[in-house]
């Protein structure tokens, strides 16, 4: 058994995703918005039966290793061992070390790089004269330097952690043969995972060399797009800030965290991508975005922007003067010119009406375009209502004509009712197709509903909320609701099974006291639907079981 089957075995999967999300019994399974993708309704399940997760809104799925890894973003190794630490399980990771040698080879390859800076006067100018950071705040990143990069391929074949670096590609071979390391003549800047440990580099050229930066390519531990430098530490400050401060360059992020700003993070040198907003959007619901001040700034705000807006986010923007960055803005300004700042920041919608005002008339079209843009991104229908509302408020002017008005859905459904429940009794209604109500699983509320919608007996005696419920996209979600709701087969008939043995035993007054409690606790675990299931399983079992 490998160490993996040994953590899922001795684990529950409902009992570790109930640590991180809300789970809500339906049926045999849980269920729950999924929090990788914008899910406005819940279609995040987890089967306690086959110990499984998976969403069939996105189609993420897998056992309880996967989900940590992908919650955490974190690689399934690491999943691994933070189950087993945090559960106190007994497990052996001895021959799963693949992943942890290349943390070991990054750590220390890392450790040479302080060393190599210490020893470098051009590259200790450039960080703390040229770019001003202090020693300590050079030493709490633990910034190095690469040297000819010769010297670090030494290094890694003397402390025997040359392969694992060649793997990562950390290490290429020139026209002469020899191994050279990717980040020569460069400072470096180890990037860290969530749980601190170092999964890449990035190397800023010391004299304008071009390109200015490089990063580690992709690799096993690695994505770029997944990524954001800084995310160990903003972790933390974010107990006592509750804004986190997005912005574009490592430096950025390092000289903010040296004026306490430890909230900050920065993708590494790509867009704001869809898996970096699901990961601010688990850290915090508002984001300051702290971009350079000019055309490509104000691109980069709306392009990253679209993301955030599909999760639960309040953006916040703050404009820096025209060629300062975050970092050049700081060094001029100091922490109160940045604390005045961030104080002034402004919501993204409340700022772009204003530059849609201040426009002159023949540019105030590109503006409304942004907005109207950046709405059709909004996931949550409540929010998109409220920017097109402020709009119209401001402006006088309606974002998509009256009729595209989107609307907030204004009918709530009765809460004991899960949303695959509602869709399954909106299908009956409306798609007129007979369903066994046996097949599925039901609540004793949504079975007596279900069973009026069948009767036929016309729209009267329908509570009026259904009738009113939206329909959009209802075949899809009525299909889906059959399979969601629709009753385990294989695994209720050995259920049933069991429990027809025992309920025999418990009519001979054979039963113990262990049988008799475990007799009433399964019978009482069965939905009303399976309780029907049951009772049929039982008629067709009578005859053999000599006439109970
Ligand atoms: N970047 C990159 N590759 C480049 C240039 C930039 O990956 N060739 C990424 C880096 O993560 C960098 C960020 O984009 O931190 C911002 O780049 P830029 O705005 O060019 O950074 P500057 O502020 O100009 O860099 P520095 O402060 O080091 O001069
Ligand atoms: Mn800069």
């Amino acid at each position: 058994m490998s160490v993996f089957d040994e953590i899922r075995r001795q684990l529950d999967i409902v009992e570790v995703i109930s640590e991180y999300l809300p789970l809500k019994r339906v049926g045999n399974s849980y269920a729950t918005r999924c929090p990788f993708h914008p899910d406005g309704t819940p279609s995040f399940y987890v089967s306690p039966s086959r110990q499984i997760w998976k969403c069939f809104g996105c189609g993420k799925g897998g056992d309880v290793i996967k989900f940590v890894a992908e919650y955490e973003n974190i690689s399934y190794l690491e999943a691994a061992k933070l189950l087993a630490e945090r559960f106190n399980l007994e497990v052996d990771f001895g021959t799963e070390e693949a992943e942890g040698k290349y943390y070991t080879a990054l750590r220390k390859i890392n450790e040479y790089y302080r060393e190599e800076l210490l020893k470098s006067d051009e590259a200790k100018h450039f960080l703390l004269k040229e770019r001003k950071f202090s020693p300590s705040i050079v030493r709490d990143f633990s910034l190095g330097f690469a040297g000819n990069g010769y010297g670090s391929v030494d290094f890694a074949k003397r402390e025997g952690i040359f392969e694992e670096l060649l793997q990562l590609k950390h290490f290429y071979r020139t026209s002469f043969g020899k191994y050279r390391d990717f980040f020569h003549e460069r400072v470096t800047i180890p990037i860290r995972n969530s749980l601190s440990k170092v999964v890449a580099f990035g190397g800023r050229s010391l004299k304008g060399e071009l390109p200015k930066y490089k990063n580690s390519p992709n690799s096993e531990i690695f994505q770029k797009e997944k990524s954001l430098f800084g995310i160990d530490r903003a972790k933390d400050y974010l107990r006592d800030k509750n804004f986190l401060i997005l912005v574009e360059g490592y430096f950025d992020v390092i000289r903010l965290h040296s004026v306490g700003f430890g909230n900050s993070v920065a993708p590494l040198g790509t867009s704001l991508t869809i898996h970096h907003a699901r990961l601010v959007s688990k850290l915090t619901q508002r984001v300051i975005l702290l971009f350079d001040g000019d055309s490509a700034g104000r691109k980069a705000i709306v392009e990253a922007s679209k993301r955030l807006l599909k999760f639960p986010l309040d953006i916040y923007v703050v404009t820096l003067p025209p060629g300062e960055d975050p970092d050049s803005f700081v060094l001029k300004e100091g922490v109160r010119g940045l604390r005045k700042l961030l104080g002034d920041a402004k919501p993204l919608e409340k700022l772009l009406i204003e530059a849609f005002l201040k426009a002159p008339p023949a540019k105030r079209d590109s503006y409304l375009q942004i907005y109207r843009d950046l709405v059709r991104e909004i996931s949550d229908p409540v929010k998109a209502e409220l920017w097109q509302r402020e709009f119209r408020d401001k402006t006088g002017l309606q974002l998509f004509g009256k009729r595209k008005f989107i609307p907030i859905k204004r009918v709530e459904p009765p809460s004991n009712l899960s949303p695959q429940e509602i869709d399954f009794l909106l299908g009956l209604l409306y798609l007129q197709e007979r369903v066994d109500l046996n097949s599925v699983n039901l609540s004793p509320e949504a079975r007596k509903i279900a069973e009026e919608i069948l009767r036929g007996d016309g729209k009267e005696k329908l509570p009026k909320w259904l009738l009113e419920m939206d329909t959009l996209g209802l075949e899809k979600r009525f299909k889906a609701a059959k399979d969601i709701l629709a009753v385990d087969k294989p695994l209720m008939e050995e259920t049933f099974k069991k429990l027809l043995h025992l309920e025999e035993k418990v009519k001979r007054g054979e039963a113990t006291p262990e049988e008799l409690d475990s007799f009433r606790r399964m019978l009482s675990a069965l939905s009303e639907g399976e309780r029907r299931l049951y009772q049929k399983f039982k008629e067709r079992f009578k005859p053999d079981s000599g006439g109970l």
